[in-house]
């Protein structure tokens, strides 16, 4: 177990990195760092490493206090994005090197990383240099170094990163197994949100050194606690579409809806709607979104399909064969929304 209270990190020159967090990550659990360039993800897992000295605030790995132990009493293992696997030494000895530090006897040591090899399929591999090895190998034998040292916890700050798409996905599959098989509490940081999605047990999606909301893949996904959740989750991005309450109903892009309860006449809000919770129809009628079909995007078994607006564009994912052509007139019908109130969720409708 990973808790850490009011956990604050202000470099030299100003920067709040951490401000003020709150986290307790549970024993075993797959805990993925969510969030744009600069939020504070790097410096999080470096200061649970004990790479970094927090300003203020502590840390604690199940019940201990590590706020003031160096890293390599902390019983952590990181691994980053570049991998940081030492280009002279064969894979061999780059698994066994923590070992070679804790200073395990060689016999051991050579045993050990055999086997860690072997659960990474990198058997065949073990005399290789990195520089002999191709991107998705050497991700796997900077997994290999971290897990064989039997860590209490893997701090992994986008190990997938360097890996084009296929094998991106693969190793993304590869993870999730491996990490539950050996149960070992797992932060895991990331700025590709299908990634957590697909990967985590809760996600934590941060701003600004702070973390916006904190819940289950479903609790992020369907229920975003802010339009910046919103907007960062989802393959497609949500339609955030500016409305306002008046004569007892919500007006939003041309549409007609039922106003949530307990906003009075007057209220602005943000109506938020997925491209997939919407149903494309040619027939008006007032409780659609009105557009000129603009633009169509071939996901594959789905379309997705822009609206131009006389306000922001709108977007609607329609299953295959169900197309409309260019330039025709359609209504997007919200089947799922949210609604946001100075940045917050307020209800949901309809
Ligand atoms: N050593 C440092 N000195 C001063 N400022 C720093 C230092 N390291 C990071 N920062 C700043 O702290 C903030 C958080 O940086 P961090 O590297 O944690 O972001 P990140 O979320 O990992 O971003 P990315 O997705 O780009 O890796 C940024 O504004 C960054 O410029
Ligand atoms: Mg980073």
């Amino acid at each position: 177990m990973i808790s850490l209270h009011g956990l604050t990190k202000v470099f030299a020159g100003g920067v709040r990195a951490l401000d003020a967090i709150d986290l307790t990550i549970a024993d075993g659990e797959f805990f993925a760092l969510l969030g744009p360039s600069g939020c504070g993800k790097t410096t999080l897992l470096r200061t649970i490493a004990g790479l970094e000295t927090p300003t203020s605030g502590t840390i604690r790995i199940n019940d201990t206090d590590v706020t003031s132990l160096p890293p390599g009493r902390r019983d952590v293992a990181m691994v980053f994005q570049d991998y940081a696997i030492f280009p002279h030494m064969s894979v061999a000895d780059n698994i066994a090197y923590p070992l070679r530090i804790k200073k395990v006897p060689r016999a051991q040591r050579t045993a050990r990383a055999a086997e860690v090899a072997a659960t990474l399929s990198l058997g065949g591999l073990l005399d290789r240099r990195p520089s002999q090895l191709s991107g998705g190998q050497q991700q796997r034998v900077a997994l290999a170094r971290a897990i064989a040292c039997h860590p209490r916890a893997f701090l992994f700050d986008e190990p997938l990163s360097n890996l084009d798409a296929r094998l991106r996905l693969e190793a993304r599959t590869f993870l999730k197994r491996l990490q539950r098989d050996l149960a070992v509490t797992t932060v895991f940081v990331t700025h590709d949100q299908a990634e957590a999605l697909a990967l985590a047990d809760r996600i934590a999606v941060m701003s600004n050194g702070r973390m916006v909301q904190v819940g289950s893949p479903t609790d992020v996904f369907q229920r975003p606690a802010t339009t910046f959740v919103a907007a960062f989750i989802g393959s497609t991005p949500m339609n955030l579409l500016p409305g306002k309450i008046a004569d007892g109903a919500l007006h939003v892009a041309g549409a007609t809806l039922p106003s949530p309860t307990g906003l009075p006449d007057g209220t602005d809000i943000v109506y938020g709607v997925r491209p997939e919770y919407t149903d494309l129809t040619t027939t008006e009628r007032p409780d659609a979104f009105p557009g000129a079909v603009s633009v169509l995007e071939n996901l594959g078994t789905s379309t997705l399909v822009t609206l131009e607006t006389a306000g922001p564009l709108i977007q609607t994912v329609v299953p295959e064969g169900d197309e409309p052509r260019l330039g025709t007139r359609a209504w997007a019908v919200p089947r799922r929304a949210l609604i946001y109130r100075d940045d917050l969720l307020h209800t949901t409708a309809p």
